[in-house]
């Protein structure tokens, strides 16, 4: 790990954390997650794109949810299609890069892709809730750790109760070790901007399927780390995005 002292991105990233202390949390009750270790894996169904959604009709409506019917689980489908076009592989590369076979869905500086996507389910059809970490290699979902964080997240996010009634929480995390080489502190700048590519995917895939969506930018940033298994330096959950079902008007 990189001394903090040493490294400016790190020491800002330090400084502008919420610490647990913020909203009283207590991370006691969250074992360490094992690296590596996966209780399961979900296999997405195949999904490709589908005719008719209009991306300006989107960007038009796109607006932060605030009120979700927790009544409502989300489909496969939905959860399939938001992942596989809000951060999956689209189309084979031509990067001159033999370890950068695929296209994503968002761009990412100089192909060198620090984001992970979290999907932490609350309620979904036949997907157990929890904190998965999403492959996209193969398009599945890998169970880090099984439960109901509802209540935590609505408490983690700084007391924001919309969240816990939302269907799924997208957690964008950083790992900037792979962006600092190529171009040392400016990469911090890029991973932070690619998390606005992926969560505006993500805003506008929502708005076309008849979901809601919220960018959280607010949360504890210990308890998120440690709830997906991070180490809180150099790996970093650095952006959320709930997506739910909304409540009929
Ligand atoms: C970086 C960032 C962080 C945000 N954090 C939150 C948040 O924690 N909670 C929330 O309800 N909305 C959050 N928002 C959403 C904004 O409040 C919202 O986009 C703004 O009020 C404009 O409303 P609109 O998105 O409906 O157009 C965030 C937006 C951004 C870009």
């Amino acid at each position: 790990m990189t001394d903090p002292e040493s490294d400016p991105a790190e020491l800002f990233h330090e400084n502008s954390k919420i610490t647990p202390f913020d909203v009283g949390a207590d991370l006691d009750d969250l074992p360490p997650i094992e690296p590596g270790v996966f209780l399961g894996r979900v296999r997405l169904p195949k999904v490709s794109a589908v005719r008719g959604v209009e991306l300006e009709e989107a960007v038009l409506g796109r607006v932060t949810c605030r009120d979700y019917d927790p009544r409502v689980p989300l489909s496969q489908d939905l959860l399939s299609r938001l992942l596989a076009f809000g951060c999956g592989f689209t189309a084979p590369s031509n990067f001159p890069l033999p370890s950068v076979p695929f296209r994503r869905a968002a761009p990412s500086a100089g192909a060198t892709y620090p984001l992970e996507i979290y999907p932490v389910v609350l309620r979904a059809l036949n997907i157990r809730p929890g904190v998965y970490h999403y492959a996209n290699i193969d398009h599945s979902l890998e169970l880090l750790r099984p439960g109901d964080f509802r209540t935590q997240l609505a408490e983690w996010t700084l007391g924001q109760p919309y969240i816990a009634d939302a269907s799924v929480v997208f957690v964008i995390a950083g790992f900037p070790g792979r962006i600092r080489p190529r171009y040392k502190e400016r990469g911090y700048r890029y991973m932070l901007l690619e998390a606005g590519h992926v969560a505006q995917n993500f805003y506008l895939l929502s708005t076309a399927y008849g979901l809601g969506a919220t960018a959280d930018g607010g949360f504890v940033d210990a308890a998120f780390n440690r709830l997906l298994g991070l180490n809180d330096i150099t790996e970093i959950a650095l952006y959320n995005v709930a997506v739910g079902v909304p409540r009929p008007a």
